[in-house]
């Protein structure tokens, strides 16, 4: 059966390597593309989701603009991490298909309000400014969310942008908050789990042999962003974060994780954003979300590997 699915967005390469696997993958009916301020600014990211799916040959996807800036937060962006344009790496066309009429947001609510209830997912793949905005204006379509699987967070791995926090969580702590608190069957994918997702070179090298647009595309793009994590984390490859959250849809025997409590610090100007996660149950507070911590790494991109080459 096909999964309805919403992808919240901030492209970023690796998001589009997540919406690719998406697009890809007959198990999953993307609904639409709703796009908010994170990796780069919102002007660039909408354009950068719309990039993605012409080079998927999928101009019919409707891509919204959401969120400029957090909830209470200045907008903090990664173009150290990115590039210049989020996208950088591979040369792009610009997109000719327009943006969708409307804002991501009330997308969002239209949607969990007009779908079948419990049957519309939530895939988050960057801060969560758009969820947040759409639970607090229309609190009716909390319960109506299948499920909510987004990257975000880490425990083990404890911060990529600050010692404490991970980027999707740093840069909207107080959205972060309410989507942590909602009650929505939450999934997710820390960096615990997406550190594992390396794309050593023979995993590039096998995307680049696919000869396609979509599979030379992805390596040229994990051939820019895994500078700055080879350099880093001195690793075998660049990190997937944001595919684990399509992979995980798809295959979720690849992953394993614990049900735990994880709460977000929203008081703290040290170590704002931290995910705190009670991996080892040292707390007696209730458990909300399923924090994923291994991967099968070689059957995660073995998938990816099949995907992309059902592209153009
Ligand atoms: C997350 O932050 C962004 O840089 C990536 O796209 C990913 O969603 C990793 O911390
Ligand atoms: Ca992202």
């Amino acid at each position: 059966m096909n999964r309805k699915i919403i992808i919240d967005t901030d492209p970023g390469q690796d998001d589009a390597v997540a919406i690719l696997l998406a697009l890809a993958s007959p198990e999953l009916e993307v609904l639409g593309l709703t796009c908010v301020a994170g990796n780069v600014p919102l002007g660039l990211t909408q354009k950068n989701a719309r990039i993605v799916c012409e080079l998927a040959k999928r101009p019919d996807i409707k891509v919204f603009s959401g969120c400029e800036v957090p909830l209470e937060r200045e907008l903090v962006t990664a173009e150290h991490v990115h590039g210049k344009t989020g996208l950088d790496g591979p040369d792009l066309p610009d997109p000719t298909m327009e943006l969708a009429d409307g804002h991501a947001v009330d997308f969002l609510i239209d949607t969990l309000r007009s779908q079948p209830s419990g049957s519309v997912t939530l895939c988050p793949l960057g801060p969560l400014t758009n969820v947040a905005t759409a639970f607090t204006r229309a609190p009716d379509i909390v319960e109506r969310v299948q499920e909510i699987v987004l990257m975000g967070g880490a425990y083990f791995e404890v911060g990529n942008i600050t010692p404490t926090a991970e980027f999707n969580i740093y840069v909207d702590p107080e959205a972060a908050d309410i989507v942590f608190k909602s009650g929505v069957t939450l999934t997710v994918m820390p960096l615990d789990v997406t550190h594992k997702a390396l794309v050593t070179k023979p995993r590039n090298d096998a995307f680049r042999a696919l000869g396609n647009a979509a599979g030379i595309a992805v390596a040229q793009m994990t051939d820019f962003f895994e500078r700055f994590d080879l350099a880093k984390y001195g690793s075998d490859g660049a990190p997937l974060h944001d595919p684990c959250v399509t992979a995980y849809l798809i295959r979720p025997d690849l992953f394993t994780g614990r049900f735990v409590n994880v709460e977000i610090e929203t008081g703290s100007e040290l170590t704002r954003g931290m995910s705190v996660a009670d991996w080892w149950g040292v707390t007696d507070r209730t458990p909300n979300a399923t924090f994923i911590g291994d991967i099968d790494a070689d059957g995660f991109f073995a998938l990816l590997t099949e995907r992309l080459a059902r592209l153009p």
